[in-house]
C-alpha cells in the first residue's frame, strides 16, 4: 500500500524562489527533470556567461559525479542535486576554500531544515552519525592565473529509504528521511542551502576565508584522529593535527614529519 510519504512531491521553481531571501545565490534558477550532471549543465551555462550565483537543480541525474571519478547515485525525486555557479575575484589556487564553504553551508542547511546535527569529514563529506548524507563537488575553470568560474555541486540524500541505496552503500550512506524518521521537504532543503551559502559567500567576499575555516573546524570530525589520506597513488597515514589557514589538512606521520594536504580521500581509523 502506498504511504503518504511515498507520494513524489516535484520541485517547482516558483516554490523554491518563494520567500528566498538571498542576494546572489539563486538569482537565476534552472530546474531540469533530468540531466547528465547538474555540474556539467552549470558549466555549460557558465561558459555562456551565466551570472555569479545562478543555480541548476535536477530531479534526477543520469551520470551524477562524485569526487575522485566516483558515481553519485541520483534517483528521481529522492535527493537534492544542485550546482551553483560562482565567480569570486580570487586566484585559482584559493578555489578549494569554496568546497569547504559549500560543506559548511550544506551542514548548516541540514541543521536548519531538520534539526539534525551534521558533521564534516574533510574536505567535502556531510556526515550524520558516522554515515555519509551528502557531499560537495567543486570544479573550476581558469585561464592561466585567472579564475573564470567555480561550479559548486552539492548532493544530499534526502528522502531515500534503506532499500533505495545500492547494497554496497547501505552501511555507509544515510538519508535525512532515515535519520529524521519522516520525509523531508526537498524545496525547503534547496532554499535553506541557497540561504546558508549566500551568507557564507557574502562573508567570504568581505572578510576572506577565516570565518569559513572557523565553521569547518567546529564541525570537522577529521581533526584529532588517526587517518589515512589517499590521493592518486600517494598515501599518508598519521595523526590529523589541524586544518591550517589555507584549509589544508595537516598530518603528522609516524616519523614526526608534517604533511599539508590540499585534497584527498580520508579514511578515519577507529
Ligand atoms: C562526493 O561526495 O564525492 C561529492 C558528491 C557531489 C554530488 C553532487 S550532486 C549535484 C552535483 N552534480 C554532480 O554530478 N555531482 C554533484
Amino acid at each position: 500500500m502506498m504511504r503518504p510519504q511515498d507520494v513524489f512531491v516535484p520541485l517547482q521553481e516558483t516554490e523554491i524562489r518563494a520567500g528566498l531571501t538571498t542576494r546572489r545565490i539563486g538569482a537565476a534558477i534552472h530546474l531540469f527533470q533530468e540531466v547528465e550532471s547538474t555540474n556539467d549543465e552549470a558549466a555549460t551555462l557558465a561558459g555562456r556567461g551565466e551570472a555569479d550565483g545562478a543555480i541548476v537543480i535536477a530531479e534526477r541525474q543520469r551520470r551524477g559525479r562524485g569526487r575522485m571519478g566516483r558515481q553519485w547515485e541520483s534517483p528521481m525525486g529522492l535527493g537534492l542535486y544542485l550546482s551553483v555557479i560562482l565567480r569570486p575575484p580570487i586566484p585559482p589556487q584559493d578555489a578549494p576554500m569554496l568546497t569547504l564553504m559549500g560543506a559548511a553551508a550544506g551542514a548548516e542547511a541540514i541543521e536548519r531544515t531538520t534539526g539534525l546535527t551534521a558533521a564534516l569529514k574533510w574536505p567535502n563529506d556531510l556526515i550524520l552519525h558516522g554515515r555519509k548524507v551528502g557531499g560537495i563537488l567543486g570544479e573550476m575553470a581558469a585561464d592561466g592565473s585567472r579564475l573564470l568560474y567555480v561550479i559548486l555541486g552539492i548532493g544530499i540524500n534526502v528522502n531515500q529509504t534503506e532499500t533505495d541505496f545500492m547494497e554496497e552503500l547501505r552501511r555507509i550512506a544515510i538519508s535525512l528521511r532515515i535519520e529524521a524518521g519522516h520525509p523531508v521537504d526537498r524545496t525547503a532543503m534547496a532554499r535553506s542551502f541557497c540561504e546558508s551559502l549566500d551568507g557564507w559567500y557574502e562573508r567570504f567576499l568581505s572578510d576572506g576565508p577565516q570565518p569559513i575555516l572557523e565553521q569547518v573546524r567546529r564541525r570537522c570530525l577529521t581533526v584529532g584522529r588517526m587517518v589515512t589520506v589517499r590521493l592518486g597513488d600517494e598515501e599518508v597515514s598519521g595523526f590529523a593535527v589541524e586544518l591550517d589557514d589555507l584549509g589544508r589538512l595537516v598530518i603528522r606521520d609516524a616519523a614526526g614529519e608534517l604533511h599539508h594536504l590540499v585534497a584527498g580521500d580520508v579514511a578515519l581509523a577507529g
